[in-house]
């Protein structure tokens, strides 16, 4: 069921400042900015040869982000997003093996355009994971 690491998500306090590393130190090929009301975020794509990945900094009132930022004040990992050809069977497989959706349960559009759920960390040792139907 699970396909490729579509992305590792990192929470950051300045993406400005987060952007600007990845593009002039890294060398990275590094997105504009996308602001995400929906999900509390603005992001940003870096481009790397065999996966991505994304910055995520606070964005509205109640972002998610801010309270990771609270208690990882210089930023950190978030999360990790695998690719899946169906998500709602591959929701419904996991559900089955004890793992829970976070939210309502039903996919939202994400920063690519595409239907996404999200996993609890409890379930995964830890790592909030990402689906995305590829
Ligand atoms: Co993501």
């Amino acid at each position: 069921m699970i396909g490729r690491l579509n992305h590792v998500a990192l929470a950051v306090p300045d993406i400005a400042a987060a952007s600007r590393l990845y593009r002039e130190a890294l060398g990275a090929e590094v997105s504009a900015p996308v602001p995400l009301p929906e999900h509390g975020v603005t992001t940003v794509f870096v481009t790397l040869p065999n996966t991505k990945i994304e910055l995520l900094e606070p964005l509205g009132a109640d972002s998610p982000i801010a309270k990771f930022l609270e208690r990882a004040p210089d930023g950190g990992m978030h999360h990790v997003c695998y690719e899946v050809d169906d998500i709602i069977a591959a929701r419904d497989t996991l559900t089955a093996h004890g793992a829970r959706v976070i939210g309502s349960g039903e996919p939202k559009i994400g920063a690519h355009g595409k239907p996404v759920l999200f996993l609890h960390p409890k379930d995964f040792f830890g790592t909030l994971i990402e689906i995305e139907q590829a």
